[in-house]
């Protein structure tokens, strides 16, 4: 490969330019910031305005940089770079997702597109002919935190997901906005289906921080991804019967709140006896009184393993149990409470296909004579849009080291010379998967 371009990413332009995109958001403060302008958090959910402000941004651009963009029904929006043999062929893409958690950071995500816009920068400024067409996407609402199932505009894209349930899909926090009206709302209901028979991929590669204390930890600067744990997402309702908080002795009471801590702790006890993860991270308890207790609850309930099958049994032991049994020795009305599990989402344990982990292997290995020592194969611990792709289309992540293994928080941080690294890996795998 000693043809390829060596050609080096912007680190300053690059990390400016992501700061300037964070402009579209509310930054949330951290305690220790000592620069505002850059080292706050990101607050940019789905299809909010500032989301919407920010992919005006990335049309502009990307189309500035000479792509054709095109916007599908999920709102996925696709730039792509005419190839040497035209624009008929399959294009190579990078892509990511603009939006972030509530109470986000300025990388996770928003790193990904903004190193496939660098890439399309140091193309048109070298003049670099690639075969094949070449891609940047953003995925609509990744994050799952707005509109509740994670990844799933990707998923839509791979035939996973039907664009009907998620057109349906209803804002957390009750306002009963869809993601189809706020698609809507904000102009980015395209007219192109989304599938992955409309927008073909030749290959999906993702830049993304870690997320975890791995990289960090082994002081290495680049890991590849050969696959990602399974997780699911549960809603769980608990019904009991409200009741004055003075008058009604323990015994009288069917307190949906109290259950309701109790399942949680238990399936935290049986993650932990199968080497596994289980976290809340949604509760809502009615009425809402002080002195009434509470009659319904309904909260959010996040399970992970690497195998699929660790998740069947977690999810066999919690749904056979009959969590009465816990509190009805304490209440005689405990019997009375009853409970709904419903499966918001499903993703399976995922391995990315060896055509990509070696291109971008190679890629990493190929920036400096010790950079094999930096690098380390790995499995992701979060979802990302990549487990879609890799259904659909060869597909593999780098990742770089955040600082403290800290992410889906304000404070999340990866250095610019580690996002410059990254980037140039992203840029050589696109590049080498172009001559394969
Ligand atoms: C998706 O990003 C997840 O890991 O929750
Ligand atoms: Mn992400
Ligand atoms: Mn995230
Ligand atoms: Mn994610």
């Amino acid at each position: 490969d000693n043809d390829l371009p060596q050609l080096k990413v912007n680190q300053t332009r690059l990390m400016a330019e992501l700061h300037h995109t964070c402009q579209w958001g509310s930054g949330v403060p951290w305690k220790d910031a000592t620069d505002p302008s850059t080292q706050t958090g990101m607050s940019r959910l789905a299809l909010s305005d500032a989301d919407k402000a920010a992919r005006d941004w990335f049309v502009e651009t990307t189309r500035s940089l000479g792509c054709d963009v095109t916007v599908d029904a999920m709102g996925n929006i696709f730039a792509v770079r005419p190839g040497s043999y035209g624009p008929k062929g399959i294009p190579t893409y990078c892509g990511s997702h603009l939006d972030t958690q509530p109470a986000g950071g300025r990388y996770d995500g928003i790193l990904g597109v903004l190193a496939g816009v660098e890439m399309l920068r140091v193309m048109k400024e070298h003049d670099v002919e690639t075969a094949y067409p070449v891609g940047v996407v953003n995925w609509t609402n990744e994050e799952g935190a707005r509109f509740p199932i994670s990844m799933v505009s990707s998923g839509v894209w791979a035939g996973e997901i039907p664009l009907e349930r998620a057109h349906a899909l209803k804002e957390v926090g009750g306002s009963g906005a869809t993601m189809r009206d706020e698609l809507e709302r904000i102009g980015y209901l395209g007219t192109v289906p989304a599938s992955y028979e409309a927008m073909p991929m030749a290959a999906h590669f993702e830049l993304h921080i870690e997320q975890g204390p791995i990289l960090e930890a082994e002081n290495r600067r680049i890991g590849i991804v050969e696959g990602v744990q399974a997780y699911r997402w549960y809603t769980v309702e608990v019904v009991g019967r409200e009741a004055h908080t003075g008058t009604t002795p323990f015994s009288a009471r069917a307190d949906a709140l109290l259950t309701a801590a109790r399942m949680i702790a238990y399936s935290h006890e049986i993650a932990v006896r199968k080497y596994a993860l289980a976290s809340t991270g949604i509760l809502s308890l009615s009425p809402g009184s002080v002195n009434t207790v509470p009659g319904k609850v309904t909260f959010s309930l996040d399970i992970r393993a690497p195998f699929d099958k660790t998740l069947d049994d977690i999810e066999r032991t919690l749904f056979q149990f009959d969590f009465r049994q816990i509190v009805s020795s304490e209440y005689t009305k405990g019997r009375e409470l009853s409970f709904t599990w419903t499966v918001d989402s499903v993703s399976p344990a995922t391995r990315f296909q060896k055509s990509c982990i070696e291109v971008a292997k190679s890629a990493a290995e190929s920036l400096g004579k010790e950079s094999s020592r930096n690098v380390r194969v790995m499995t992701s611990g979060a979802g990302h849009d990549s487990v879609y792709t890799s259904r659909r289309c060869p597909t593999s992540m780098i990742f770089v080291r955040c600082r403290d293994g800290v992410s889906h928080n304000p404070e999340e941080y990866a250095s610019p010379e580690d996002c410059a690294t990254g980037a140039e890996v992203l840029l050589q795998s696109v590049l080498r998967y172009d001559r394969l």
